[in-house]
């Protein structure tokens, strides 16, 4: 078959060949490119969304809260404080660089564990160089005091949900 084909053409065989190898350099060559193609198009196609948890979150009772109360929510970021008057909820994230401060319990406030920035309970800047308080929250209760904590909802220091 190789013969008569390298016949037909007036090639030799080893002309066939090389032929032959040629055909299907190209051929993977074209394959290679449109699996390229088709990746890219995949790539293209796939949404970039970045999924971010949802701004409410519960938050426990406002039982679970009598003054002093101090409780770290890691996952959204967010101290839930039982204040003098009333619960409140404020973001963990300092204002300086965003770092996520903690509760230093020896200092009875807040500390930025990056540049040092300290807060008080309220959120209140008692040492920079954070140059804002840490925002409050929105707060909700329903009728048998469960909270519903909303970070997407900013409000002004001091309205704290009375319980
Ligand atoms: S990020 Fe908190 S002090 Fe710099």
């Amino acid at each position: 078959m190789l013969s008569e084909t390298a016949d037909n053409l007036g090639m030799t065989p080893d002309e066939e060949g090389r032929r032959q190898f040629l055909t299907k350099l190209g051929l993977g060559a074209c394959a290679l490119t449109g699996l390229g193609a088709a990746l890219t198009v995949a790539d293209f196609l796939e949404p970039k969304v970045l999924f971010e948890p949802p701004t409410s979150f519960r938050a426990g009772n406002v039982s679970d809260f009598p003054e002093g109360t101090v409780r770290f929510n890691e996952e959204q970021k967010v101290y839930i404080v039982g204040g003098a008057a009333g619960v409140f909820a404020m973001s963990a994230v300092c204002t300086h660089l965003g770092c996520i401060t903690r509760p230093a319990a020896s200092e009875g406030g807040i500390a930025c564990p990056c540049h040092g920035s300290k807060f008080d309970l309220e959120g209140n800047v008692t040492h920079g160089p954070a140059p804002h308080p840490l925002p409050w929250f929105e707060v909700r209760a329903d009728a048998t005091g469960n909270l519903t904590v909303d970070t997407s909802v900013v409000i002004p220091h001091g309205k704290a949900l009375k319980a």
